[in-house]
């Protein structure tokens, strides 16, 4: 599904990612922890083309993807849950799902497409708050915004940096929930966290990174067991 291999990228002058490789097969959730600075946004970035690869590869499928603008990756359906959520806070809550609207691509037609109307399914409060401007709108109902506009374009692999970030602890369980059920409708989840409680309990696949690389992979339990490992490179 994607294939991330020996990427290097930079930020300004900044030398970020530093020969980073990573995997993720269909239908998985694939998480990526790592402490603040490591390089975790610079990451999906890069993949999503809003930050130039200097060498190395990223496949989606058997396509190469490394060079290809941000809107043809989001037309081969990739989509972005970005740090921070970015709602346009002076547009209405539906005007924000509507400018995300691309339609379902052929190959995908196994999958029942996202209509506005199934979006707001994952979310069912966000009904009632649709003609509310972005700005107007709390934390929570802005990170469920976030996904319902990412589902919009119907995409096939979701890129999500840092989901929980303030969420409250009842709305990080029901986004663990959704992203259980998107990945059960046939999607791909890429996970970025500082949360490990989140990534260990919702991810099939775990990495760790610091400063631009990967420095552990495992399935979660391993790394659930494992103390050490955690207090030496997440030091918790
Ligand atoms: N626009 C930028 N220009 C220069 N450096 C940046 C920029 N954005 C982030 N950085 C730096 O890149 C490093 C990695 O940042 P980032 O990818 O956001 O890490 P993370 O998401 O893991 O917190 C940090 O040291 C940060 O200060
Ligand atoms: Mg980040």
């Amino acid at each position: 599904m994607l294939d991330v291999i020996d990427i290097h990228a930079y930020r300004g002058d900044s030398y970020i990612l530093q020969g980073l490789s990573l995997r993720l097969e269909p239908q998985q959730v694939v998480g990526v922890v790592g402490r603040n600075g490591v390089g975790k946004t610079t990451l999906v970035r890069s993949i999503m083309g809003l930050t130039p690869v200097r060498t190395g590869q990223i496949l989606l499928g058997s396509e190469d993807i490394t060079r290809i603008p941000p809107h043809r990756i989001a037309r081969k359906g990739v989509g972005i849950v970005p740090q921070g959520r970015q709602i346009f806070s002076d547009l209405t809550a539906r005007e924000n799902l509507q400018v995300a609207s691309r339609p379902r691509r052929k190959e995908d037609e196994s999958y029942e497409p996202w209509t506005l109307d199934r979006a707001l399914s994952v979310f069912p409060q966000l009904r009632e708050r649709l003609g509310t401007r972005g700005g107007k709108l709390s934390g929570g109902e802005q990170q469920f915004l976030a996904v319902a506009r990412c589902l919009q374009g119907n995409p096939k692999l979701m890129l999500m940096d840092e989901p929980t970030e303030g969420l409250a602890p009842l709305l990080r369980q029901r986004l663990g929930k959704l992203i259980h059920q998107l990945k059960n409708d046939g999607l791909s989840i890429l996970l970025v966290e500082q949360n490990l409680d989140f990534v260990l309990n919702f991810a099939d696949y775990v990495y760790i990174m610091q400063k631009g690389r990967i420095v552990h992979e495992s399935l979660p339990q391993e790394l659930a067991d494992n103390v050490q490992l955690r207090a030496h490179y997440l030091g918790i």
